[in-house]
């Protein structure tokens, strides 16, 4: 059997375990590919770092995932991508790469009173790029974004404290950050960081505590997942189903750390090796 680009693997990087949500859609979406997840633990959170900061950790893991030999590389972070998809784009120009930004344009689609919430990190709801797309999506359809940055929740997160408790401290960071958008009117809520995902059963009994309407949550995983696809058939870059795909991870922090998320998130058990990228 000859190796081709096709059969290389697709590189996935976030700065921890949240982007094992997008992982999880790119494996439905494209089930024969082989992936490597890079989680910069070691480094988290991007939320509160500056924009050049996170700027070079994105271009030193691209670098790193690069070594491994990968054929696309998704930025499964909302911060990163906000942050650094351009500098990555150019740096890399001949890369499909696949970024995820907080699903502002389908949230107006979905809210039925044009009021959304937007929970992400103080850094992607500062980004230039995150700015303007709220002014773009604002102007289109006369919604109301209402910005609300989650400052210590991916740390919770990292630490797999996933406010599985009625008033333990994520559900009580939740609630604190959630009841002022409820208040407000917000009738769609969008998960701006690839984390949060991971807390949407305590964000939904959050929401149940103040209202008895329907609130909707935007992820934009599955379309992300859905780009990567589009992108890799546009470049005839999808891997045939000759052999088992294959499941690496990587972490700037422990590995047991990163192998417990893929076990608890995900049920996987793929081998996982510390790098000091
Ligand atoms: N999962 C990242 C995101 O989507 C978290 C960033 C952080 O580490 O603060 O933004």
């Amino acid at each position: 059997m000859t190796f081709t680009l096709r059969d290389a693997p697709i590189g996935v990087f976030d700065s921890g375990v949240g982007g094992l949500s997008v992982l999880r859609h790119i494996r439905a979406q494209l089930p024969h590919e082989d992936l490597i997840y890079f989680a910069d633990s070691g480094h988290a959170p991007y939320g509160d770092k500056t924009e050049q900061q996170v700027i070079d950790r994105s271009l030193a893991v691209a670098s790193f995932l690069l070594q491994q030999g990968v054929k696309a590389v998704v930025v499964a972070c909302n911060t990163a991508t906000i942050a650094a998809i351009k500098a990555l784009r150019a740096r890399y120009p001949e890369l499909p790469i696949v970024g995820v930004e907080p699903g502002l344009k389908p949230a107006a689609a979905l809210s039925r009173n044009g009021r959304i919430g937007v929970l992400a990190t103080e850094r992607t709801l500062r980004g230039e790029k995150l700015l303007a797309l709220r002014e773009q999506v604002s102007s289109a359809t006369g919604a109301t974004f209402l910005l609300q940055p989650c400052v210590g929740l991916v740390e919770r997160i990292e630490q797999c404290a996933m406010g599985s408790e009625p008033g333990d401290a994520t559900s009580a960071m939740l609630e604190r950050y959630i009841a002022p958008l409820l208040a407000q009117g917000a009738d769609t809520l969008v998960l701006g960081c690839t984390h949060y995902p991971f807390v949407q059963d305590a964000i939904i009994r959050t929401v149940r505590a103040h209202t008895q309407e329907a609130v909707t949550l935007v992820d934009t995983g599955d379309a992300v997942a859905r780009q990567l696809a589009r992108l890799l058939d546009a470049a005839g870059l999808r891997r045939e189903a000759n052999s088992a795909p294959k499941l690496l991870g990587y972490t700037t922090a422990g590995v047991e750390a990163l192998a417990i998320a893929f076990a608890g998130l995900l049920d996987l058990h793929p081998p996982v090796e510390h790098v000091a990228t």
